[in-house]
């Protein structure tokens, strides 16, 4: 009987018509998570899941619980359908354009290099086959569609994914609530690993700094102006003849020099890399990737080259274990030679100029390792190419530095890959629309299990003024990964380049990143422990109230600050989480300059945040003062945590950190009094001192920590 419903299906598929498996199959990947296929002998047919960070063995299942997929067949496509309940919004998608919610929209994910994409783009340069879906009651759900290659995400009526290639199938992940479904995805897919604390720091790029006495230049005025960063970031202009892994031997003779001049002034650097290598005899790489076949080619066995940066290219196929390993020992020799402390991966979607599609064909081959499904075309690994060179680059630098955290940011990137590399949203437009959809981007992506994420600060593409400057900064100094960059060409978009009162509301601006550092630290310890994103929407505070589903004027860091961009407010009275001043007393934790221009901070009453004093970068200091924020509920009580270790390295791994929980309590003479726990082995600087700082309490209120 099943072989003939099978037989009929075929015929069906073959005219263009659709066809439904009757009968999907149903395995338990652990409590609440159901993986879908759309029979047995798909799940025979279908390769290796390069989703997961591990094979996850199924129990099989007689229900599948309340969320059922459909399985069909339509002219050799296969199409994956589920209904969504009323009222739900859906969200995540991974690195997309426009709104924070998704409902209607749809995308295809297949990285691309999409200089100056818009709003409706179809792909851009990750590729996150997810949708996390919240029910009118706040219960959430999330589907995986368990496979590397292309695939459309259709929501305009329910949730639809088709795809041409290998059968896969679809994982379902059913809680009670968004953040349970995203621990459940970190858990399936993998954890981003704690950054070095530097990472967290304000940083800035252009393309490029060059000469080195530029970067000397930019790294002097940042300090003579006191306005906070860690990181000043290399673009292609250091390489010679902008060839990976070279220096051009006039701008950057001496790297080592500016590396220590760069390090004496308390900056860290990040130098980029770019995927093609030139094809040029005699070139040390390119002999090297020879020797070792380390390319990917095409059917006839000779290497795909395409034109990128450097000229005519060939690519490594990062699809292999050696040559992740010997691009990974590359990287790392490079970057002892740089002094760089991170590194960028750029390009690689692939991209290829001057060829339709922007990327190599399809057809060209891959020698895969047999755990990512084995030899095989660029159909299967073109989504996967750069998660696999982010991760040789990350392996090789945690093998050659094994007491340092490694910091790899990367253009494409693919579900997984938040276990390798941060990410940025690409090229995008100095305009109005990108400074709109900024925040749902990063948004998005924290929702689509990669915490570590932001845009170009400023605009990548096309000129600014000093307002549109300052709300780019005041946001993306606020989001989890901040860094400013900006195109070659374009005008200057240094913190200093609109006048003095841009460059004193942009002082501001990063100076409370710094005083938020160690609350933002703690949200990435959270987010690499559990899943949670770090910028989170603001309804993540309040799951009932479903009018703030579409607010992307308010977010959320962690769960216990929001932030309001005046600006971003579609009219005046929009719903908003911090109207209810009660529940979200506003704090000042820079004092001067208002500006319309700069997001207001906001404390959840109840909450406890620790905060740091202004820094020049992460570790010109120790934390010696900590100031806690402490906002008294209604009954006067508050919680909070901090988090704390080296910085950097593994220790925090066998112990060595903090864990401090504080409570607050308020007595009848008004004092808030805060107790102060801690776990861990990690000793705080000799002699700290605590400080308690009140937001939205009684008048006449005064604090004072018990440490
Ligand atoms: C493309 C990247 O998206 C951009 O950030 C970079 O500046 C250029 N490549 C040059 O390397």
């Amino acid at each position: 009987m099943r072989a003939l419903l099978r037989t009929l299906q075929a015929a069906l598929a073959l005219f263009g018509a659709t066809a439904a498996h009757a009968d999907p199959l149903a395995e338990s990947l652990g409590e609440g998570v159901v993986r879908w296929w759309a029979d047995a002998a798909s799940r025979d047919a279908a390769p290796v899941s390069v989703m997961l960070a591990e094979p996850r063995a199924g129990r099989p299942l007689e229900r599948g619980g309340a969320i059922v997929p459909r399985f069909l067949l339509q002219g050799g496509g296969r199409i994956v359908r589920l209904d969504v309940p009323r009222g739900t919004t859906l969200h995540g998608t991974g690195e997309v354009g426009g709104p924070l919610v998704r409902n209607g929209r749809q995308v295809t994910c297949w990285n691309t290099d999409a200089y100056a994409y818009g709003a409706t783009s179809a792909s851009l340069y990750q590729s996150h086959p997810w949708v996390l879906g919240v029910r009118p009651d706040g219960t959430a759900f999330g589907v995986l569609a368990d496979t590397p290659e292309r695939l459309t995400i259709d929501l305009t009526r329910g949730i639809e994914f088709r795809a041409q290639g290998a059968p896969f199938p679809v994982i379902v992940i059913d809680e009670a609530t968004p953040l349970e479904v995203l621990a459940t995805l970190a858990d399936l897919t993998g954890h981003m690993p704690l950054p070095p604390r530097w990472a967290l720091g304000f940083q800035q790029c252009r393309y490029s700094y060059a000469p080195a006495a530029e970067v000397e230049r930019i790294a002097r005025e940042f300090r003579a102006r006191a306005l906070p960063c860690d990181v000043l970031w290399m673009d292609i202009d250091y390489m010679d003849r902008r060839k990976p892994f070279t220096f051009d031997p006039r701008g950057f003779a001496n790297p080592a020099a500016l590396a220590d001049t760069l390090r004496s002034r308390g900056f860290r650097s990040v130098w980029i890399l770019d995927p093609g290598i030139k094809q040029e005899p005699g070139d040390l790489v390119y002999e090297q990737g020879n020797a070792g076949g380390h390319w990917v080619k095409m059917a006839d066995g000779t290497p795909y080259t395409g034109r990128v940066w450097p000229g005519t290219c060939v690519f490594p196929d990062f699809t292999r274990r050696a040559t992740r390993e010997w691009w990974g020992a590359l990287t790392a020799r490079f970057a002892e030679r740089a002094g760089a402390d991170g590194i960028w991966n750029d390009m690689n979607e692939p991209a290829v100029f001057d060829v339709e599609g922007k990327t190599m064909p399809i057809t060209a081959k891959h020698e895969a390792d047999a755990e990512l499904g084995g030899t095989g075309f660029h159909a299967r690994y073109h989504n996967l190419y750069g998660q696999q060179m982010a991760r040789a680059t990350f392996e090789g630098l945690r093998a050659a530095r094994p007491e340092k955290r490694p910091f790899v940011l990367s253009r494409a990137n693919a579900l997984g890959g938040q276990r390798y590399a941060a990410a940025w949203t690409g090229d995008n437009r100095a305009n109005d629309e990108h400074l709109h959809m900024t925040l749902a981007m990063a948004l998005n992506l924290g929702l689509s299990g990669q915490p570590f994420s932001g845009p170009d600060i400023g605009g990548y593409a096309g000129p600014c003024t000093g307002d549109d400057y300052l709300r780019w900064l005041g946001l993306g100094a606020l989001l989890p990964f901040a860094r400013a960059h900006t195109e070659t060409g374009n005008i200057r978009k240094e913190p200093w380049s609109f006048g003095p009162q841009v460059e004193a509301l942009a002082r501001r601006a990063l100076e409370t990143r710094y005083r938020l550092l160690p609350y933002l630290y703690t949200c990435f310890e959270e987010a690499s422990r559990t899943g949670a994103p770090i910028a989170r929407p603001a309804f993540f505070a309040d799951l009932a109230r479903t009018e703030l589903r579409n607010v992307e004027h308010e977010f959320l860091i962690g769960a216990d600050v929001a932030a309001r961009l005046a600006w971003a407010e579609p009219m005046p009275d929009s719903p908003s989480l911090v109207a209810d001043r009660g529940r979200w007393p506003r704090v000042t934790v820079v004092p001067g300059g208002e500006s319309e221009l700069l997001p207001t901070l906001h404390v959840r009453a109840g909450a406890i945040v620790p905060l740091g004093p202004v820094l020049q970068y992460s570790d010109e200091k120790p934390l010696d003062e900590v100031e806690l924020l402490v906002a008294p509920d209604a009954e006067g009580h508050a919680e909070g945590v901090l988090y704390e270790d080296a910085g950097d390295g593994y220790g925090y791994q066998r112990g060595e950190y903090r864990r401090w929980t504080f409570t607050a309590v308020t007595g009848a003479d008004k004092q808030v009094r805060v107790s102060v726990q801690s776990v861990g082995t990690w000793a705080p600087p000799a002699g700290r001192t605590w400080r308690v700082t009140l937001a939205g309490a009684p008048k006449g209120a005064t604090g004072e920590v018990t440490p």
